[in-house]
């Protein structure tokens, strides 16, 4: 069950219990508070609702049919890290409050039968937790794009690529069905796949002519000065991954390490696909950018040899679409600010 109360703006909550009276009972404790509600009669419709949105606090019942509210708190803990949790039980269950504080990250600990204003309360500082957590992560974003814009700096051909690189990337990452905090390392990672250039000479990387050997042979090794920077960024695997291997092959004649197939992380066989296609509509001082229809050709014909053949079909899906981004507008250098969340 699921009901808009406000404006988009507004913070999901969703509410777990088996008890349609409880659920009908916070239904009408809530119905004035500035929330999205959600209602789930299980841990298992209650992991649907969180693969669709962005669910800022959880309150779980403990003692449900099928899975407990304990294992999908834990669960939640890496589908979507962010989410603040609150479990819900009876007096008795004290042990499992204490694990829960212990393993899940539970935020709180109501007592059934609670209080209303103990529930309110409760639900309140968890809205204003996730909201610190946000503003923290919106400084963190911040720091790493300007990062990222710094790096388009040193080759003005390339304005707006990571950011666009990013919006493909996440685009193909929730259409894969990641969990939500992957597609964000995948944004991250997309935007610094690059960061390795920052070592590649400004000469060589606003050449008015195709690379030669000798230049080409210099600039590959961006991808492994850009993973020795996320390494010591101390920024997560998967952004690691990308920026080290978004130019191995599927084939395994890419660098800097052969990986072939499935041996490519798939954060980087995404990126890669993401990386190549922005990379062929988009202007170079040496050739115009590709038109759309032709990009989509040589992307098919990279199938299998450059890139991973079912991604490129995906992503070919995807941009076959009538809310697909707009890449000539994009390539024009009228980039959002802010990435943004194409349908496709
Ligand atoms: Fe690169």
């Amino acid at each position: 069950m699921t009901d808009r109360y406000e404006d988009q703006m507004s913070e999901h909550v969703l509410f777990v219990d088996d008890s349609k009276m409880t659920i009908k009972m916070i239904h009408d404790l809530f119905s004035s508070e500035d929330i999205v509600f959600h209602a789930a009669a299980s841990a298992e419709e209650a992991l649907q609702l969180v693969r669709q949105h962005e669910i800022a606090v959880v309150v779980s019942d403990n003692v449900m049919p099928g899975m407990s509210g304990l294992q999908f708190l834990s669960l939640l803990k890496s589908i979507s890290p962010d989410t603040v949790k609150i479990l819900m039980s009876a007096f008795a269950d004290l042990d499992s409050a204490l694990e829960a504080i212990n393993t899940s990250e539970v935020f709180r600990f109501v007592v059934k039968p609670f209080r209303e204003e103990d529930l309110m309360v409760a639900v309140n500082e968890g809205l204003r937790r996730y909201r610190t957590k946000m503003a923290m992560r919106k400084e963190d974003e911040d720091v790493l794009l300007s990062l990222a814009q710094t790096i388009e700096l040193k080759d003005p051909s390339t304005r707006g690529h990571c950011d666009r690189v990013g919006v493909y990337a996440t685009r193909l990452a929730q259409t894969l069905g990641l969990p939500r905090n992957v597609q964000r390392e995948i944004k991250y990672g997309s935007w610094l796949h690059d960061c390795g250039k920052i070592g590649v000479a400004e000469s060589i990387l606003n050449g008015p002519h195709a690379l030669t050997d000798e230049e080409y042979t210099h600039v590959k090794q961006h991808s492994e000065w850009g993973a020795d920077v996320a390494v010591r960024a101390n920024l997560s695997q998967i952004v690691r991954n990308i920026v080290r291997h978004h130019h191995e092959r599927y084939d395994g004649q890419g660098y800097p390490d052969g990986l072939a197939g499935e041996e490519i992380p798939l954060e980087a066989r995404v990126v890669a696909v993401a990386d190549i296609y922005d990379a062929l509509i988009t202007d170079r001082p040496y050739r115009k950018g590709f038109a759309k229809g032709v990009a989509f050709r040589i992307l098919a014909d990279m199938r299998g040899s450059e890139l991973d053949p079912a991604i490129v079909d995906l992503f070919l899906t995807c941009m076959a679409g009538p809310d697909a981004v707009n890449p000539a507008r994009l390539a024009a250098g009228d980039a959002p600010a802010r990435p943004y969340q194409p349908a496709c």
